[in-house]
């Protein structure tokens, strides 16, 4: 962080996906305003996200999401001290919204804009609101509807990918398990009311299934066997009861989980690190959480709200790692990595 900027007021602006959100926050980690819109409701329909549907949704949303954003806060655009947005990864059309409308105001009111890989968002749910914030070498766990990543963070902006999915992402197999189900979406939150219920119900015979690669010795994932071995069960149902969905849910719960655990605390044993970082959305599931709590000590894991997508974290993010470019020079990219 350079020298006088403790006062900084950063607006960020998030539309990677399906949620329109903006937030002000002040000097990284106060949080002033954080306002998130959600077109789920749209896709639950569909019992996915529909990109072009999404994008609609980011336009219809994203001026009043500012506006109010910059309400809550007490704050005028113009005594905005920068702009920092999401330029990938996600669905091109809804970053587009967010981009564009973040350069037009960056260009009118000639203001510094700071572009943000929403994967380095996510780890900056650990900073927003925090007095305690992690030290480095931290290894982060960032699982996300479309990543399931291990990073080892050297420092902010230090990122070194370590290990990933080699198909599903974590987020995607809960979504896709629950939809076996008849769950809806988003299937993370189904599944995890549905496996709430299971102590209910436990006189029923588990269902073992597969723990993907917990034992590969590297730092990857894989859950699309599980997606499958899911899927098997569903077939040999005659019907599908509550009792089965319950069983179900909570051993797909325990079998994602005990897996990201498992592949974290490898990464840990090989790198040292002084923190353990896990975020994204899937770092909202209780049981996830209780697992890692149980396993480490110096353990960040943002509240839930800032779990799932919002733009506290990606004005956090550009606050850390301060590096304003010519609005000219932004563009989204949907496919950006670590
Ligand atoms: O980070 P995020 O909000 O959006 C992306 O960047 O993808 O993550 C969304 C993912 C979805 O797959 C959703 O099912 C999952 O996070 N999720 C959860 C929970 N809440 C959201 N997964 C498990 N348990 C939850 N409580
Ligand atoms: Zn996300």
């Amino acid at each position: 962080m350079a020298k006088g900027r403790e006062k900084m007021k950063i607006l960020g602006i998030e539309t990677s996906c399906d949620e329109t959100a903006a937030a002000v926050v002040e000097n990284g980690t106060k949080v002033l305003s954080n306002v998130v819109a959600s077109s789920v409701e749209v896709h639950k329909k569909y019992g996915g996200i529909v990109p072009e549907q999404a994008a609609r949704e980011q336009l219809k949303s994203i001026l009043p999401v500012i506006s109010e954003s910059l309400e809550q806060a007490k704050t005028k655009l113009i005594d905005i001290d920068a702009i920092a947005v999401t330029v990938g990864p996600g669905l091109l059309g809804s970053l587009l919204v967010g981009v564009e409308t973040a350069k037009t105001f960056a260009y009118v009111l000639k203001k510094p804009i700071v572009p943000v890989n929403h994967l380095h968002g996510h780890i900056y749910g650990c900073w927003v609101d925090s007095e305690k914030v992690p030290e480095f070498p931290a290894i982060v766990l960032i699982v996300s509807g479309g990543h399931t990543e291990l990073v080892l963070m050297e420092d902010h902006g230090k990122f070194k990918f370590i290990g990933g999915t080699r198909d599903d992402a974590a987020g995607e197999a809960f979504d896709k398990t629950a939809r076996l189900l008849g769950l809806g979406y988003p299937g993370g939150p189904a599944i995890a009311a549905c496996a709430a219920q299971f102590p209910m119900t436990n006189d029923q015979l588990p269902i073992n299934l597969p723990r993907p690669m917990i034992g590969s010795r590297d730092f990857d994932f894989s859950f699309s066997g599980l997606k499958t071995a899911v899927l098997r069960e569903v077939q040999k149902q005659k019907e599908i009861t509550e009792e089965f969905k319950i069983v179900m849910a909570y051993e797909i719960q325990e079998a994602i989980t005990d897996v990201l655990v498992a592949k974290t605390e490898s990464a840990v044993n090989f790198y040292l690190p002084k923190s353990v970082l896990v975020v994204g959305g899937v770092s909202a599931n209780t049981a996830l959480r209780e697992k890692m709590q149980e396993k480490f000590e110096n353990l960040f894991i943002p509240p839930i709200k800032y779990c799932t997508d919002n733009a506290a974290y990606i004005a956090s993010c550009a606050f850390y790692n301060y590096k304003p470019v010519p609005w000219q020079k932004i563009i989204a990219d949907p496919g950006l990595e670590i």
